[in-house]
């Protein structure tokens, strides 16, 4: 057999060479070049061709994918409702966050007959492609999780062929690959881990797995910034990319799909790291809430929208003098420019001496939220924190917050309006628009104290009447 051909490519300009180099010739970008296997010519493929017919949209049959619950209600969430034959999901994350857990936990609950509808086998078999850590390393987590007697098969291979070979002679129903930072192909001369390589490999692993219509997991490790050799430049080969978020100070990890080509990218999933492995937490917003101090100043509830239900969190806030020229404005798992903008609308509005001080925004539990909704609940966070009045403790708010300081309509009142009743939130702040459905919302609600505001400034009346500035 001929020895493959391979190539250095730049990923910016296209422009091939043999040789690797440290910057492209041609468009001068640093470390863009990326080993590619050569493919013949497209001329001797394009004469092989032949036309095929197009078919009509209404002919088209609606595929009855038959989904497979995996067990793990949240995981399915985030996937669409379960797992799709032949599906190809990356499970981004940063190193050490709970992919490999999250993935035996998986294949443990795969492993135990769930996913039997799969092609109609009798038995389930979950493949385990151990690149990162020894079996006997795995075996140690699976009885910390305890699941030690799953029915898991592991390969601790690393060579993509060897890997798809074995693919094919087991015919599992399931296959994980931990991680694609360790596979590797001998056709590349470039190590495990560098884009060439991850990128030809899971290729060529997705493409087998299609033809077998084995569901495949690939783990795939993300740094700080989020690029690496890997996740990033896979999006466009798997079909659905799930990222697992979180930060090790906290338990809670937040499963996200990036990218569905089976869901929505919606759904969020909301796991809480403990001694026996990641639990699932289907109650978010008694999750969120469990530790807040309810008569402090700078803390207020925000019904906020995540995929397709509403969680509750605690926006923190703290104010201070600065000790520097520029006062710090810090966000955390909120939009750093909103919040500026936000900051910049109160010092106008409310009280000018906010742009001397250094404030700090926090959403509790480690969430990141990214929703205008929030914006209300910022304002009022930060005006709590600054007057040092406590906002009281049957409040909560939500509404986007307009550049001249009015208080803008979100979607999904009515099921913000219910998660804020159901953990006893009295009184809530929303935008006017609802105006005429006011007198519904209230019956929705049962009981409560509904407040239409229409500025930010009506926001701040309502919530800390009579209280000196
Ligand atoms: P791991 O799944 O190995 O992370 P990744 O594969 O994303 O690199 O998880 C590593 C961390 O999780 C490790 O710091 C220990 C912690 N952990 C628990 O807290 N409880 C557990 O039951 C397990 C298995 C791990
Ligand atoms: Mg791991």
């Amino acid at each position: 057999m001929p020895k493959t051909r391979t190539s250095f490519v730049c990923q910016q300009c296209g422009y091939s060479t043999s040789k690797w180099l440290g910057q492209c010739p041609s468009c001068q970008t640093w470390s863009s070049l990326v080993e590619t296997i050569v493919t013949k010519s497209p001329a001797t493929a394009a004469s092989r061709a032949t036309a095929i017919e197009p078919i009509q949209l209404a002919k088209i049959e609606k595929s009855s994918t038959k989904r497979v619950a995996s067990g793990i209600g949240e995981f399915d969430r985030v996937l669409g409702g379960g797992i799709v034959p032949g599906m190809a999901v990356l499970i981004a994350g940063e190193p050490g966050i709970g992919k490999s857990t999250l993935l035996l936990e998986l294949a443990a609950k795969l492993s135990k007959g769930k996913g039997e509808r799969v092609k109609g086998k009798e038995k389930t078999s979950v493949l385990y492609v151990a690149g990162e850590e020894s079996p006997q390393q795995i075996k140690i987590r699976a009885d910390r999780l305890g699941v030690g007697d799953a029915a898991i098969q592991f390969v601790p291979v690393t060579d993509v062929d060897v890997i798809a070979q074995t693919i094919e002679h087991v015919k599992p129903t399931f296959v994980i690959v931990d991680s694609v930072q360790t596979i590797s192909t001998n056709d590349l001369t470039s190590p495990a881990g560098s884009v060439g390589q991850v990128r030809e490999c899971v290729d060529r692993l997705t493409r087998r797995i299609k033809q077998l219509d084995i569901p495949t997991f690939f783990i795939g490790h993300v740094t700080k910034e989020g690029s690496i050799a890997g996740p990033k430049t896979l999006e466009h080969i798997v079909d659905t990319v799930l990222v697992l978020e979180g930060d090790n100070a906290h338990n809670f990890r937040i499963l996200r799909a990036a990218k569905n080509r089976f869901g929505s990218t919606d759904e969020i999933g909301v796991f809480s790291m403990e001694e026996e492995g990641l639990k699932e937490v289907t109650n978010a917003s008694k999750a969120f809430l469990s530790e807040r101090l309810t008569d402090t100043p700078g803390s207020v509830i925000v019904p906020t929208l995540e995929g397709s239900r509403v969680v509750l969190v605690e926006i923190q806030a703290l104010t201070s003098p600065t000790t520097l020229t520029f006062p710090r404005r810090v966000g955390i798992g909120v939009d750093y420019n909103r919040l500026q903008l936000l900051l910049a609308l109160l010092s106008r509005r409310f009280n000018s001496k906010l742009a001397t001080l250094d404030v700090f925004v926090n959403v509790a539990g480690g969430l990141k939220v990214n929703e205008p909704a929030l914006d209300l609940g910022i304002c009022l966070a930060v005006v709590s924190a600054f007057k040092g009045v406590p906002v009281p403790q049957d409040v909560s708010c939500f509404g986007e917050v307009g550049l001249l300081g009015e208080v803008r309509s979100v979607r999904f009142t009515k099921q913000r309006m219910q998660e804020v009743a159901r953990f006893g939130f009295h009184k809530v702040l929303l935008p006017t628009a609802f105006g005429e459905k006011l007198a519904e919302l209230k019956k929705l609600t049962e009981y409560g104290e509904i407040m239409p505001v229409r500025s930010i400034s009506q926001a701040i009346q309502a919530v800390f009447k009579g209280e000196q500035s």
